[in-house]
């Protein structure tokens, strides 16, 4: 697919971890996004059909934008700020592509503690993990990374693939202190590990492998993060103690069939000028303008020449 637009990467650097945001302005941006009628931005997120965030404004549950006023309870005034929410999850989106993709924010799995050689004891109480459910999209293989922050770091995800698969994997990362590690995720103070394709839920804990670093105070991460949005540097310790949230991408599709099916039935969702594409080991399709045509290819209008087709 030719893109005609610019590419504008900003990086938004919180001292060594360098969290990269890109704003892709298309020509095509004109073209219409919603459906007739419907609203097509929650706050600055743009919302394209086939999701919505209004009823009749999406093409079933699974595509749901719940828009709602989260207040910042941080500035005096009480700031609401509009906050897209994934289906009826609490799961924050922050970008809806229409090449199947979308990008949510995460929690950050964490355990901080002091060991003073009877035992240790942990702050915030206790080690805290998190669970995030997707289904029935899929957490991206390809865009996304297990990572572990630590010195005395052991993390475990485990999780469901499609046909009720359980998996299970971890990442463990030592080292003497956090200031003398390497500037490279590579087992010192940090690990990273590929994810499996088709992950629908997961659970990542983080815990001590040791328990040897007697008198410090010590926290260790764990998560799931889009590989370009995270570099290890030794701030990332710093930094981590600040970050509630991270970026994930999620795969998402259209229906519970592959395109030769979907072509027949009724319902099809690829509109004029576009084509169906088969989402790799999963059993639905989505949808991509043809060469020469930009817009939304979900949209009842269908995708539009922006030049003329060669
Ligand atoms: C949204 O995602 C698309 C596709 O991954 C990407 O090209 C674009 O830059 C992203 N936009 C923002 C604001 O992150
Ligand atoms: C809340 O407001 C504070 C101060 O303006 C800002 O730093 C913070 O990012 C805001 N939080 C959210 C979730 O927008
Ligand atoms: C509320 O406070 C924030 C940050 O202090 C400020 O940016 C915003 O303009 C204020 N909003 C109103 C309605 O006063
Ligand atoms: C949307 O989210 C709000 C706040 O969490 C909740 O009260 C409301 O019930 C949700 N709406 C739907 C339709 O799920
Ligand atoms: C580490 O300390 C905790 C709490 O004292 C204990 O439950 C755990 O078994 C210890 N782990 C190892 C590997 O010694
Ligand atoms: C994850 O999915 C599996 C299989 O569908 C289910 O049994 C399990 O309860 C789910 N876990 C969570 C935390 O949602
Ligand atoms: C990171 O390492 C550099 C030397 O490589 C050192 O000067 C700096 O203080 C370290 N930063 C932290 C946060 O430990
Ligand atoms: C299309 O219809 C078929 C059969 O009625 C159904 O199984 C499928 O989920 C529908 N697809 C969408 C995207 O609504
Ligand atoms: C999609 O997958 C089905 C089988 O799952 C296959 O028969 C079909 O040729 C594929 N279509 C495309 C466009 O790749
Ligand atoms: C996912 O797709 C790739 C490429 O088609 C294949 O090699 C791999 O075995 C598939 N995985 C599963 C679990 O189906």
């Amino acid at each position: 697919m030719a893109l005609h637009g610019m590419l504008i990467l900003r990086p938004l650097r919180l001292a060594g971890t360098i969290f990269v945001l890109a704003t892709l302005a298309t020509a095509t941006a004109a073209a219409a996004q919603a459906l007739p009628g419907c609203p097509d931005y929650c706050g600055d997120l743009k919302v394209p059909y086939p999701f919505g965030t209004v009823e009749s404004c999406y093409l079933g549950e699974n595509f749901f934008i719940n828009c709602t006023t989260k207040i910042n309870t941080t500035t005096s005034n009480f700031t609401q700020i509009p906050t897209a929410y994934l289906m009826g999850s609490d799961n924050i989106v922050t970008n809806i592509s229409l090449d199947g993709e979308l990008q949510i924010l995460q929690r950050v799995s964490h355990d901080c503690f002091y060991n003073d050689r009877k035992g240790v004891i942990h702050i915030s109480p206790n080690s805290v993990s998190y669970k995030l459910q997707v289904s029935p999209f899929t957490i991206s293989d390809t865009r996304n990374k297990l990572v572990s922050i630590g010195c005395d770091t052991f993390a475990i995800l485990e999780g469901y693939r499609q046909d009720e698969e359980r998996y299970e994997s971890g990442c463990l990362s030592l080292c003497g202190r956090p200031n003398s590690v390497p500037e490279s995720c590579s087992g010192i103070g940090c690990c990273t590990a590929f994810i499996p394709s088709g992950l629908k839920n997961h659970t990542v804990t983080v815990s001590r492998y040791k328990n040897d670093s007697y008198g410090d105070w010590r926290c260790s991460y764990a998560f799931i993060v889009e590989e370009n949005y995270f570099k290890f540097s030794n701030a990332s310790f710093l930094e981590m103690a600040k970050a509630r949230n991270l970026p994930m991408v999620i795969n998402w599709e259209i229906g519970d069939q592959p395109c030769a099916a979907a072509e027949k039935s009724h319902n099809f969702s690829c509109k004029a000028n576009s084509k169906c594409i088969n989402r790799t080991n999963s059993s639905g399709y989505f949808c991509m303008c043809l060469p020469g045509y930009g817009g939304n290819p979900y949209h009842p209008d269908g995708c539009q020449g922006n030049h003329d087709p060669v």
